[in-house]
């Protein structure tokens, strides 16, 4: 998935339009207001964020405005329109201390980027009735012409032969964007209010390394097992935001072992190995 393709998909007659320019997008509400007439959107998918949580911690009101206030306002042009409303939330919403986390769990964020992702679930809640909550877990992808995933550092890292530390105390249920987009798509045909979009398996980040390295086989990779407090960032990082899937999986979600995922990505043929 990964920004590039997902930052404002309006669609239009079953189809999703090219990205739209950061100029006419999260900035203001007027140039909101204007792409809504403009496009006369079928559906909204909201994906565009900061999504970095360390930046969302030290810049408390530019991550408001946009991961809370432009959300809220995208929900109201679209009730507007009378037409749903795809927000793509986080597993983040979740402290970590009670997991697998199912759509009935209460969210109760750690740090300000899951804060204000929850914000804008509520706030969204509020101003449109058609709202369609998708929460994701970690996501990674192949490369595209701008965006890309935590994947690539990661490769690029091994590739180069450098240390890489990766946390064994820090777990998640990764999901391919590919995998993701099918996921996002079925949840705008059913349009659930909620729905958690985990991928199939609950492994560590450097359980996911591991794998990274067979895959791409990268013989000299040094990976070093490390613990979250032995790293110091600016945002609290929750210890186990593995999200259920049971309720997509109802609905006929269908996703893919992460080596497999992987497997597929190196065939793409788009990262360097
Ligand atoms: N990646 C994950 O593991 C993960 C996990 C859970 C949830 N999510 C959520 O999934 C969504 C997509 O994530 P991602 O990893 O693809 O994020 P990403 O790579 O950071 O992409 C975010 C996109 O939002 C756009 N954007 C940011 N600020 C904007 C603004 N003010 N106006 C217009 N566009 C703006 C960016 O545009 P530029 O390219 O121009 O900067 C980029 O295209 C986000 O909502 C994120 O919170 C991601």
């Amino acid at each position: 998935m990964e920004g590039e393709t997902t930052c404002y998909l309006p669609i239009q007659n079953g189809f999703l339009t090219p990205l739209i320019p950061r100029s006419s997008a999260a900035g203001s509400f007027i140039d909101l207001k204007n792409l809504f007439k403009e496009t006369r959107p079928d559906a909204v998918i909201h994906a565009a964020a900061q999504s970095d949580p360390n930046l969302c911690q030290k810049n408390r009101d530019t991550s408001y405005r946009i991961n809370t206030e432009a959300a809220i306002n995208i929900a109201r042009f679209c009730s507007d329109l009378g037409i749903p409303c795809l927000f793509i939330s986080s597993d983040l919403v979740f402290d970590g201390l009670n997991p697998p986390y199912s759509e009935e769990d209460e969210p109760s964020p750690l740090n300000v980027y899951g804060e204000h992702k929850l914000m804008a679930e509520i706030g969204m809640k509020n101003q449109c009735a058609s709202i369609v909550i998708c929460r994701m877990p970690l996501m990674f992808g192949s490369s595209g012409p701008t965006g890309s995933s935590f994947l690539q550092p990661l490769l690029r890292q091994m590739r180069l032969g450098m240390e890489v530390n990766l946390f064994v105390d820090e777990f998640r249920t990764p999901l391919s964007g590919e995998n993701a987009v099918e996921g996002l798509m079925l949840a705008l045909e059913r349009l659930p209010d909620v729905i958690h979009l985990g991928g199939l398996e609950r492994i560590s980040r450097y359980e996911f390394g591991k794998l990274v390295m067979d895959v791409f086989n990268f013989r000299n990779a040094k990976l070093n097992p490390c613990r979250q407090q032995e790293i110091q960032m600016a945002a609290p990082s929750p210890r186990d935001v593995s999200l259920t899937n049971a309720k997509a999986m109802k609905m006929g979600f269908q996703p893919d072992p992460v080596k497999l995922s992987l497997e597929r990505i190196k065939a793409v043929g788009n990262e360097k190995v």
